[in-house]
């Protein structure tokens, strides 16, 4: 974040008023990037700025862009073929191109008209790990320069103290070790996390994981709910997400609760409560997704799994 304010200050700036100057915003990315985009989207709409985001291998499809669209790519390695393939498309719609990365002189660093760099250092696992934090961390402070009303001062002390939970996630991991589905839901900013915690959990632990809204439930996904089916809920406030679990808990479900609530009936319908120190929406979606990261790992871990490099996946998916 400092670099904001110093070695990057122009080109946070441009960024920021290349988005106050276009008619909308449309982000492109895949994989994690894609959920810190669904983030920035969030973000920029508390912002009051119009935007949308799109998977990159699908962009040409999808996206309706013309001179005054904003395109953001949000991409750790810059190299990753679908998202170069959008943007060149992008470029030939007359788009300005803006990009967050972490790696420097990057083909799409190359592709934009702007680009702005995350800073995470070298992400060698093959898991976009630190790089989703420092997306989004990144995407907050260009929301809050259009006028999102957040606090980022004590993020990097609120992100330190998931680590209190550590035992706890242990525990919860242990238990969860031969799951063969999990199911995460979250609503408004918690859903590109509970998105997030789905791919981690397959991509490094092994296990099939829905990452979905709290509202989609009901409308199919609640009929593979048995008895003992493990259903992570991220509950930040929203009192709809509450009802949504107990739809879950009432069908047998097996409720694993993270969430910076005190609040009787969580700890009623909950079989594990995970309790983070968040104080506002937007550290609640980077404490949760470090609570999901440990379980993850922790599952990994009881499962004799390859961590860092899991099965068939590269770190730079330079295919189509
Ligand atoms: O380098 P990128 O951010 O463009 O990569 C996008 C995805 O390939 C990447 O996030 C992938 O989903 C990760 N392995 C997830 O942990």
């Amino acid at each position: 974040i400092n670099s904001l304010s110093t070695t990057q200050k122009d080109r946070f700036d441009k960024i920021v008023s290349l988005i106050k100057k276009s008619h909308k915003v449309v982000f492109v990315a895949a994989g994690t990037s894609y959920h810190a985009s669904l983030l920035g989207v969030y973000f920029l709409h508390k912002a009051g700025r119009e935007a949308q985001t799109l998977i990159a291998s699908e962009f040409r499809d999808y996206a309706n862009i013309d001179e005054d669209t904003l395109v953001i790519a949000v991409t750790q390695s810059g190299e990753t073929m679908d998202l170069i393939d959008a943007l060149k498309y992008a470029r030939s719609k007359g788009a300005k191109i803006a990009s967050v990365v972490n790696v420097p002189y990057s083909t799409v660093q190359r592709m934009s008209n702007i680009s702005i760099e995350i800073l995470a250092g070298q992400e060698i696992c093959v898991a976009a790990t630190k790089s989703f934090i420092n997306q989004v961390i990144l995407l907050l402070a260009i929301a809050k320069d259009c006028g999102y009303d957040v606090d980022l001062d004590k993020l990097s002390e609120d992100i330190k103290s998931v680590f209190r939970s550590e035992g706890k996630i242990k525990e919860i991991a242990h238990s969860l070790a031969n799951s063969k589905d999990i199911y995460i839901i979250g609503r408004g900013l918690s859903y590109p996390v509970a998105r997030e915690i789905a791919l981690k959990l397959k991509e490094i632990s092994y296990v099939h994981a829905e990452g979905m809204m709290g509202g989609e439930l009901k409308h199919g996904t609640l009929a593979l709910i048995e008895e003992g089916t493990p259903v992570i809920s991220l509950i930040n406030g929203n009192t709809d997400i509450i009802s949504n679990t107990m739809e879950v808990k009432a069908r047998g479900g097996r409720i694993i609760a993270i969430t910076n609530q005190e609040n009787k009936n969580i700890e009623d319908m909950a079989d594990d409560v995970v309790t983070i120190a968040a104080e506002n929406d937007a550290s609640f979606s980077l404490l949760a997704t470090v609570a999901g990261q440990l379980l993850t790992y922790y599952i990994a871990k009881e499962k004799n799994l390859p961590i860092d490099k899991p099965r068939n996946l590269a770190k730079s998916v330079t295919v189509k």
